[in-house]
């Protein structure tokens, strides 16, 4: 009881705009890498229903990419940009909104750690040329092991840089 009485406005209906969540629970977003070729399929789905059944206020989404495969990290990210991801997505919110939860999705576009440009060959887009004059001795606390599966998610290839214009900033 007592601890009930702790929690009340974190268990107390709150306002975003004007949408009203059950309560202030927030699930943080948390990318899963369950997707396949950037669509969401039942595993994902189950997963978040599950939070949103215990009562999660609102859940948001992990990273997911808005011009697919363009900016993503992983082919496993949810994608955003093509009427195929459509019907996984409304799946995930019918499913999240049957238990009275609210769905947020985390719109994302990877800029410098867009992985996937790298291995498909575009440039990474960013506002501006990344400065690796920074201590990187930090590095050394991987294994080879660790070393080795972050270098091969590019294909070993060498990441490129495009300083984003004003016409790119208006397409993203
Ligand atoms: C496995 C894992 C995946 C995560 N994925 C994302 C993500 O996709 N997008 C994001 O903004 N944050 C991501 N995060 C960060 C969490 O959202 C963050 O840790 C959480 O909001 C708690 O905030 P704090 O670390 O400042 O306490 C991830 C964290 C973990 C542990």
């Amino acid at each position: 009881m007592a601890r009930t009485k702790t929690l009340r406005h974190l268990l107390a209906p709150g306002r975003i705009g004007p949408m009203t969540l059950s309560n202030r629970v927030v699930l943080p977003a948390m990318d899963m890498n369950a997707c396949v070729d950037g669509e969401l399929h039942q595993t994902e789905i189950d997963h978040y229903a599950a939070r949103a059944a215990g009562g999660t206020g609102m859940i948001i989404t992990g990273a997911s990419a808005i011009a697919f495969p363009v900016g993503a990290t992983s082919l496993k990210e949810p994608g955003l940009s093509d009427d195929r991801f459509i019907p996984g997505l409304k799946a995930l919110a019918d499913a999240v909104h049957a238990s009275g939860s609210k769905l947020c999705v985390q719109s994302t576009h990877h800029g410098k750690v867009a992985r996937i440009d790298t291995l498909q060959g575009r440039p990474l887009l960013v506002p501006s040329e990344p400065d690796f004059s920074y201590d990187m001795s930090a590095m050394a606390d991987n294994s080879k092991d660790e070393l080795m599966k972050m270098g091969a998610v590019t294909g070993g290839k060498k990441a490129s840089y495009h300083e984003a214009t004003a016409e790119d900033i208006a397409w993203l």
